[in-house]
């Protein structure tokens, strides 16, 4: 029984709105279909985003990970309901300054207790990350995650943010070091390091800095 309320969000590949969904507050994500690609390598990728998100969402609710849970699904229609996040996107937050270098380093944390448990995201921009009035945080939409991910793609999460970090919140001064920082902070040991991640992130870094 979902009771929708309003839409949150009309993007290029999602509409969300919120809602009640058995009196508990839910989000409901639909895929619309996208009218400049053929329909069936949209409904073939509608499909393959959305089952990946289904399975990481459920594998980090597994292991406690701050992230919403999934509640229903339906890849066919392509719509899924999520656990409603309370809060609003660090990207807001750190444009009117009620986040700052603090946030900014433990949401490194939170990328690398990601990868300690196997997942990249693969769209790391600060519009992904929910902030609530506590300063707690949880990651969302994982349609382009990876199970399993090789280190460059744990390396390319570091550089999708630093450029998010460096174009969007250039007011954050020294924000992609105290991102590394909470990063390198919250290793616990798994394979790879942080170290190695962050030296992979170098070498994409002065890659893209080469090309450019
Ligand atoms: N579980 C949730 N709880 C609260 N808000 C959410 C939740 N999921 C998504 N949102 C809101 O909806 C927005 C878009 O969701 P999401 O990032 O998952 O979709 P998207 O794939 O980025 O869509 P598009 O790529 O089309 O912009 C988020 O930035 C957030 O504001
Ligand atoms: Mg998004």
């Amino acid at each position: 029984m979902w009771f929708e309320e309003c839409v949150l969000h009309i993007g290029a590949e999602a509409t969300v709105s919120a809602g009640t969904w058995l009196g508990r507050r839910a989000v409901l994500k639909k895929r619309e279909p996208r009218a400049y690609r053929h329909p069936d390598l949209d409904r073939r990728l509608t499909r393959q985003r959305m089952n990946v998100e289904a399975r990481v969402l459920s594998r980090l609710q597994k292991s406690g990970f701050a992230a919403p849970s999934l509640l229903d699904i339906d890849v066919e229609e392509g719509w899924m309901l999520l656990s409603r996040i309370e809060g609003r996107p660090l990207f807001e937050a750190l444009r009117d300054d009620s986040a700052g270098l603090v946030e900014v380093k433990e949401f490194g944390g939170l990328i690398r207790r990601l990868h300690e448990s196997g997942v990249s995201h693969g769209d790391l921009t600060t519009h992904n990350v929910m902030i609530d009035e506590t300063g707690a945080m949880s990651l969302i939409d994982f349609g382009l995650s990876r199970i399993a991910p090789e280190i460059e793609h744990l390396g390319l999460d570091l550089q999708v943010l630093n450029e998010c970090l460096t174009a969007s919140h250039h007011q954050h001064q020294g924000a992609v070091d105290a991102m590394l920082d909470g990063y390198r902070s919250a290793d616990s040991g798994a394979e790879p390091s942080a170290a190695e991640v962050i030296e992979r992130f170098d070498v994409i870094r002065s890659r893209v800095r080469y090309h450019s």
